[in-house]
């Protein structure tokens, strides 16, 4: 029987385990991978705590994970874009999971992978990377306009980062004082988080930005929100309601395979590095989402799965 890290109930990290599973049956527009890596996700924790149960409802034990590549093994009634054999990403189907020998992948939601793209870095693509390219393009801003990136130094902030820079943005994005080589790596200009963060974003642009995508919400955004010169254009992956007290939102998801397509393809044509930083076994998973888990993670953690 293929194996899968589950949580048993909703619940902290000491419901976590790995169980054999029965292998997944593919339903109606789903694909079944041969799963080769597993992207690891703030929402992997979250749902597992059961904060997200209003969204994504699950009947404990669940496997874990949200985004998945590898290889098409069989497919669904209604799939006609997908043939066996396939090299895939995409966001795993209601129900699966994506730390696992073999996961259920929704056919709308993935992309064929471009053979020069790493089934590691490919994994990292259909949350993180999707989020920040739907983020960036919702803000709809013009080449030289100033975006403001809170919390850059994760898996959504690198990818944003490189994505507005694409577009012709100017980026500044806050991090930690250790981040600060990375942040300038990706063409961005690293501001340190933390008490008179808004005095050092005005230091360097006394007229506030553009926009801001927060990736962190709270507090931290409450700091920096009012940078931004029209509040509609501050939008939260993190925390919409904090977006919203400055007139923003949240991030719309595509969750599409065009998008999806998009960014593989941009990571192919070495415009996007997803800065997947931590390549961890799949006997370790545990220890792939506590890292996760810490909120200080430095851009993408995957899980290879052999
Ligand atoms: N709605 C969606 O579809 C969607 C999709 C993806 C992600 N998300 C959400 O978006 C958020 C970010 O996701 P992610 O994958 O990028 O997370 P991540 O990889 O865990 O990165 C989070 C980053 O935030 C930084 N950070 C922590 N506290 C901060 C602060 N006060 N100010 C600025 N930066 C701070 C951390 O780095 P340092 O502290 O070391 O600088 C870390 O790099 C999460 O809340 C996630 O759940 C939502």
């Amino acid at each position: 029987m293929p194996q899968a890290y589950v949580f048993t109930e909703y619940g902290g990290p000491e419901t976590q385990e790995f169980r054999d599973v029965d292998m997944p049956t593919p339903g109606p527009g789903e694909l079944l991978v041969d799963v080769r890596a597993a992207g690891v996700n703030p929402a992997d924790w979250k749902i597992r705590q059961g904060y997200l149960r209003e969204v994504v409802a699950l009947d404990p034990p669940a496997v874990i994970g949200s985004e998945v590549a590898g290889v098409v093994r069989a497919v669904g009634k209604d799939v006609d874009s997908f043939s066996v054999g396939d090299e895939v990403l995409g966001g795993v189907a209601p129900g699966s999971g994506g730390y696992a020998e073999y996961a259920l992948v929704t056919a709308e939601q993935a992309a064929k992978k471009p053979t020069q793209v790493s089934y590691t870095d490919a994994a990292a693509l259909p949350v993180a990377a999707a989020t920040a390219y739907d983020g960036v393009h919702q803000l709809d801003l013009q080449p030289g306009q100033v975006l403001l990136v809170n919390g850059i130094g994760g898996g959504v902030g690198v990818a944003a980062a490189q994505i507005a820079r694409h577009l012709g943005l100017t980026v500044l994005g806050t991090a930690s004082p250790a981040k600060a080589e990375l942040v300038e790596s990706l063409g961005a200009v690293h501001v340190a988080y933390g008490p008179g963060v808004a005095d050092r974003v005005r230091q360097l642009l006394p007229d506030g930005v553009d926009a801001i995508l927060d990736l962190v919400g709270g507090e931290s955004l409450q700091a920096v929100g009012a940078l931004a010169r029209d509040g509609s254009k501050v939008v939260s992956a993190a925390d919409p309601g904090a977006a919203a007290d400055f007139g923003g939102g949240a991030v719309q998801r595509a969750y599409s395979g065009e998008v999806l397509a998009a960014v593989a393809q941009l990571v192919a044509d070495g415009k996007l590095d997803p800065h997947v930083e931590d390549v961890v076994p799949f006997d370790r998973a545990g220890e792939a989402l506590a890292a996760v888990e810490s909120g200080h993670s430095r851009g993408k953690v995957v899980i290879s799965v052999p």
